[in-house]
């Protein structure tokens, strides 16, 4: 009897927190993630992906961002936030890759899931650059130099992009 109700109790706790666990990336978060807000920027000294370093912004070094991508033009109160590194998840990347070069640039594999998942909400609610690719997160997100903007961002707003990095969290962080 007493094992009955220990296997029943283990049951309902498992069911419980798979329940509460069931959010993969790909649900949500891989299409914002692959938005060209968000890629053409990572992408930037990708050439296999004709990153910008190759293509329209050939030659341009980094203390010339600020030149065009100013305050007024991306709202970041720190001007030369405005910047892209190689090396980060790119265009073309499924969901698993996606998930796995995502955590692979917070070095996950030498944290506990905690203080991923702190890094995380920090970098992806807090980031100026994140922010920017959000549509509606900030009034400059998507702006550029140029007076044009960019119209692929994450839709649906900052609120229902907290819930959604939150549910996966609290799924585990899974990579699926
Ligand atoms: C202005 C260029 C730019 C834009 C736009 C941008 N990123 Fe990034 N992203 C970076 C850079 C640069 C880093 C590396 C972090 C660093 O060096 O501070 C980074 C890092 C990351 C990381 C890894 C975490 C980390 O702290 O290194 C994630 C996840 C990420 N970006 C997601 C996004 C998402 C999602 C969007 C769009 C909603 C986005 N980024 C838009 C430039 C950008
Ligand atoms: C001479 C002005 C100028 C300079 C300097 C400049 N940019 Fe740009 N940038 C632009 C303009 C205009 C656009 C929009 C047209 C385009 O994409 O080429 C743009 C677009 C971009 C985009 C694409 C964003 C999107 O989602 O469409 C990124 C990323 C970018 N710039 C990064 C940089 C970085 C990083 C630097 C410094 C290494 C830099 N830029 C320097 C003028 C500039």
């Amino acid at each position: 009897m007493k094992i009955r109700i220990f296997s029943v109790i283990v049951f309902m706790v498992w069911s419980v927190s798979s329940l509460a666990g069931d959010t993969k990336f790909s649900d949500h978060l891989f299409a914002k993630f692959q938005v060209k807000g968000c890629t053409t920027c990572h992408d930037f000294f990708e050439k296999e992906r004709s990153g910008h370093a190759f293509t329209s912004h050939k030659g341009r070094t980094s203390e010339m961002c600020v030149l065009c991508h100013t305050q007024e033009v991306t709202g970041f109160k720190n001007a030369d936030e405005w910047f892209a590194r190689p090396g980060l998840y790119m265009s073309g990347m499924n969901a698993q890759q996606t998930c796995e070069a995502t955590k692979a640039s917070l070095n996950a594999k030498f944290k506990n899931n905690t203080k991923i998942a702190r890094d995380l909400e920090l970098h992806l609610f807090e980031d100026p650059r994140v922010l920017w690719g959000i549509e509606g997160a900030t009034p400059k997100s998507g702006t550029l130099p140029d007076g044009t903007k960019e119209k692929d961002l994450a839709k649906g707003g900052l609120k229902i992009w907290k819930e959604q990095v939150r549910e996966w969290i609290r799924g585990g962080m899974k990579c699926q």
